[in-house]
This record gives C-alpha cells, structure tokens and sequence, in this order.
C-alpha cells in the first residue's frame, strides 16, 4: 500500500460544548474534572409534545443557552450575521461557531482568492435538525401547504453547515458532509486529511455538529435501550464510561471543528501547529444494526489501520482518547479491542473517556474528542474518565482509564475512537510534530 507523502498537520481549534463555549473554557473544564450533565426534566415539552419528563432517560448534556460567550454560554447573535438563526438550524449555527473559532485561531480567516481556491470544508452532522423535522410535520399536519416555510429544505439538510461556512469563508475546495452516526466527526476529520494528501486542498476545515437534544430522540435512543435511566436524580453521575454501575449513554451536544493544513504549508505561514495527523483507519464489522460483536473486532481493525497508516506501533502510543460512550455491550467490547492492540504495551497505556463529562455528542463526538485528544498532546495532560468509581466485576478492565483526576504524561502520539450504529468504526491517530 502506498501512502501520500503530503503530512498533514493541525492549526485551528474551535470547539461548543456542554462544557462551554470555545477551547479555553471547554479544555480548563474538562482537565478540573467539571460536568456538563444537567437534569432536563424542567425544560419545557416544545411544540405540545410529551416533554422529557415522561421518558425513561431525563438527563443530557446540554450547551448553555444563557449568558453568552463570557458566562460559558451559546448566544447566537455573538457568532452568526443578522438573520442566520432564521436560515440556519442550531447545528449548523453550532457548526459556524465552531469553525469560525477554528478558523481564526488558524489565522486563516483573511485570505487570498487563491488560498480560498484550496480551502475545503469537511462538516457532518448524525442526525441534524430533528427539531425542524417534528415542528414543520407537525405545523403540516395542521394547516398543510400554507404554512410550509421554504427555509424547511434547507434547514433539515446534513450538508447544510458545510454549506453556510463555505458561503461565508468563499471556500471553494472540496465542500463536503459525512452523515455516519456517532462516527461523523472523526471521519470528517479523517476523509480531510485524505483529501488534503491527495492534494484536493492544503487546508481543510473539518468536523462535526449536533444539536438534537428532543423529546424524539430521547424517545428513540430509549426504546433502543441505548440510554442512562437510573441518574435522572443526580444527572452529574449519569454518564460513567467503564464504571460497574454505568446504564447506558447520555445524550450531548456541541460541535468541534480543526484546521488541518499541509505540513508546509503552515511551516510557510509560521502559524502555530497543534499536532500532525498521522493516522486514519476505517472499519465495518458488519456485524448488527445497533450492537458492536462482543470481541470488538471492528475496533480493534480501525485502531491497528489507524497505527499502519501513521506508521507507528502501539509501543509508540501512550494515550487513547476511548469512544466508550457508558453503555454496558460497547465499553466492554472496545476494551477487548484495545487490549487487543495493545498486547504487551497495557502498563504503558492509558485510556479515558471523556464522555463521563460532555455525554455522547454523536455526530460531533468524533470531532470534539479529537480536539480533546490534541490538547491531550500539546499539554501532556490526559482527561479524567468522570465518576469511575468501580471497575466493573468482569477482570477484564486491567488497564489505567484515568479515573475521575486527570493525569500528566508526555504523549508522543494517541488514538481517538470513534464507533457509530450501523457498525461504522474509525480511529485517528495524532501525534506531537517531529
Ligand atoms: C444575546 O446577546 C444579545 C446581544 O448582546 C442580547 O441582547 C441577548 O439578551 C443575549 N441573549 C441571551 C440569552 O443571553
Ligand atoms: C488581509 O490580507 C491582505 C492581503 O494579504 C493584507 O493586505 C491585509 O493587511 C490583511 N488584513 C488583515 C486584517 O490582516
Ligand atoms: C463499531 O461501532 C458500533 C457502535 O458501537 C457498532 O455497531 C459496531 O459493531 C462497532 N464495532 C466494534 C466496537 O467492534
Ligand atoms: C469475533 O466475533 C466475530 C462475530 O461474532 C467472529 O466472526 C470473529 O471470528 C471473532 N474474532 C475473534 C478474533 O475471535
């Protein structure tokens, strides 16, 4: 197999989470062992529909709404021209932030109509705007034809994030949008490195969005049995990778978004650069709809493809940042695998979940974790696993998952997972530039 010689290298960073509003406060958060859950049984039911009080699962990790950027909270109006939060649905408004953040931190937000020729976005989303989806059907249902918005289309498609950065940065690289459930983010990320060592664009500007915190997908994620139940009392402890007590994941939105850049490229521009990204593998397990196979071999495929492309070995990784979303099935199936991998290498490694703090951010998991996974890096600091009390009875949880503290260690290079429904597995690996 041959590889492009092309390194491709990260030089922005723009991050919404349920731990605040940029890298700054989500990253100091997430290292003080701070949690984004919050109950959601007093937000109220929209549009007359059963609100989250009467679902099984009421927590989730919510972007703050109030206060603005200052107080850690979202305010459109601070990120978005007049008249965008009418055009947009809030994952792309998510999205825009996110890659404006990026893209400024990059400084790369005034360019030349040449560089804009090879720019390209990369910008997913899992489910979109569920939101749009359950309002206009039912506004249908009721008054038909005459009160269909004509921004509906536009505001319910994946692309559409993608779309909108592209119009506002003149972008006219690669414009493109994966939609592969909880696994959008990293192979957003991953498809623009391909595109940037295939030489399709020297900057690529990649990630992913979600915001679909609604009485539906809660409804649906709980008959798939796939959600935490038993912490609607004490939301902070709801989402706990690897625990003996863990119940199901907890459902989470944000958006994360990179600049990622042609090695020299950047050096040219002296801009800052965060990490290299060396690795990318991709698997399916063709295995079942919703559930992983108990061995994790699809993981363990999409981290050692991951190794093979960076031209590393697992002796070389000290750090992987775990899909691992809380459930009972899919934390012990990705332990089997990194086990796996790892053979022989488990005193020198460490994993954690840092979905035990933002929840599961599906489409924009990947992303966001990614972004964790770089500053893991570039600081030497590894994100706790919140609320990891007891390992769970099994023996098969031997390795460090770095419980509830972070923990300080120098990292060459890490892998960040990312597993979706429809048994779609990628991994990413990052590492310090040499
Ligand atoms: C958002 O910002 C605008 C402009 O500064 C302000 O008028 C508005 O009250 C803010 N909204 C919230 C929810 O903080
Ligand atoms: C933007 O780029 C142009 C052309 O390179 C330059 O003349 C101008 O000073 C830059 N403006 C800012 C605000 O950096
Ligand atoms: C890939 O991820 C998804 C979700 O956990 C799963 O459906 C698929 O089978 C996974 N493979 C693993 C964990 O081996
Ligand atoms: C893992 O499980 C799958 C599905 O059950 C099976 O096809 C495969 O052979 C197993 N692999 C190993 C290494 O046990």
């Amino acid at each position: 197999m041959a590889f492009s010689t092309r390194r491709v290298v990260v030089t922005g960073l723009g991050l919404v989470t349920p731990l605040g509003i940029g890298v700054q406060q989500s990253w100091s958060r997430l290292i003080a062992a701070e949690c984004g859950v919050v109950s959601l049984k007093d937000i109220p039911t929209v549009n007359g529909l059963p609100g989250f009080d009467t679902l099984p699962s009421q927590v989730g990790a919510v972007v703050k709404r109030q206060g603005g950027y200052a107080a850690g909270g979202f305010n459109s109006t601070e990120w978005l021209d007049r008249g965008d939060e009418n055009r947009m649905a809030l994952f792309t408004q998510y999205a825009i932030a996110a890659a404006k953040m990026a893209i400024k931190d990059a400084e790369w937000d005034n360019t030349t109509e040449d560089q804009k020729e090879h720019t390209g976005v990369c910008l997913g989303s899992g489910i979109g705007s569920l939101d749009d989806m359950a309002a206009t059907t039912l506004s249908y249902a009721e008054s038909g034809y005459r009160k269909m918005s004509p921004m509906f289309v536009p505001k319910i498609l994946i692309n559409m994030a993608a779309g909108h950065l592209t119009m506002k940065f003149g972008y006219m690289g690669p414009n493109h949008a994966a939609s592969t459930a909880c696994t959008t983010g990293a192979h957003s990320i991953g498809d623009a490195m391909r595109f940037i060592q295939y030489g399709d664009a020297d900057v690529m500007v990649a990630g992913g969005s979600e915001a679909c915190i609604h009485p539906m997908a809660i409804a649906g994620f709980s008959k798939a049995k796939s959600l935490a139940t038993r912490y609607n009392d004490t939301p902070k402890e709801a989402s706990r990778p690897f625990d003996r007590d863990r119940d199901g994941f907890v459902i989470g939105e944000g958006a994360g978004v990179v600049v990622l850049e042609e090695y020299e490229h950047a050096r040219k521009r002296g801009v800052h650069i965060y990490a290299e990204l060396k690795g990318y593998g991709l698997s399916g397990d063709a295995h079942h709809m919703t559930a992983p196979p108990e061995n994790g071999t699809g993981a363990a495929m999409a981290m050692r493809r991951a190794l093979k492309v960076a031209r590393l070995t697992p002796a070389d990784v000290g750090y992987v940042n775990a899909h691992a979303t809380s459930t009972y099935q899919g934390d012990i199936a990705e332990n089997r695998a990194i086990k796996i991998v790892f053979d022989g290498y488990h005193d020198s490694l460490a994993v954690s979940s840092t979905k035990g703090a933002v929840g599961h951010l599906l489409g924009a998991a990947g992303a966001v974790e990614a972004i964790f996974t770089i500053l893991a890096i570039k600081n030497n600091i590894m994100p706790p696993t919140l609320n990891l009390h007891n390992l769970d009875d099994s023996g098969e949880f031997t390795l460090n998952y770095v419980p509830r503290k972070a923990q300080e260690k120098i990292l060459n290079a890490a892998l960040t997972n990312s597993f979706g429904f429809g048994g779609t597995n990628a991994s990413l690996c990052f590492a310090k530039v040499q």
